[in-house]
């Protein structure tokens, strides 16, 4: 048992790049805001603080998923953008009305924005 855990502990620092804390960039999202109303088929523009990033970044490719009550959902708005624009523009998929939802932006770690609605959908369930 400790043998395997030992291997598992050295496997897990093999395989991952070296890097230290500050490399990390979580930029706060500056927008959607909290309680923003998005339509069904509507050009949203996600942006964030991208003006103080570490020397080195881990991953300077950004993309942005759909999460609902806290779920990150399979829905991804935007992908493959470099990190440090600042902005991604995108149309509304259509997903069901509702509120609580959120955008998550990915790139060196996982930010998440405020809550918002998304209405203007025919779909139900
Ligand atoms: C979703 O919201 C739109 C706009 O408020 C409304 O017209 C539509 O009927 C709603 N869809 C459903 C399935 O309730």
């Amino acid at each position: 048992m400790a043998f395997i855990a030992a291997l598992a502990s050295s496997a897990i620092a093999v395989s991952l790049p070296a890097r230290s804390a500050q490399d990390v960039f979580t930029p706060a999202i500056t927008s959607p805001k909290a309680g923003d109303i998005w339509n069904v088929g509507s050009s949203q523009t996600v942006t964030w603080d991208a003006s103080n990033p570490p020397a080195q970044l881990t991953n300077n490719i950004g993309q942005i998923m759909l999460v609902k009550n806290g779920y990150t959902t399979p829905v991804v708005l935007a992908a493959g953008f470099p990190i440090l624009d600042g902005s991604a523009t995108f149309v509304v998929p259509n997903v069901i009305n509702g509120t609580n939802y959120a955008v998550q932006l990915f790139g060196d770690s996982g930010d998440l924005s405020p809550a918002f609605t998304v209405i203007g959908s025919n779909s139900f369930f």
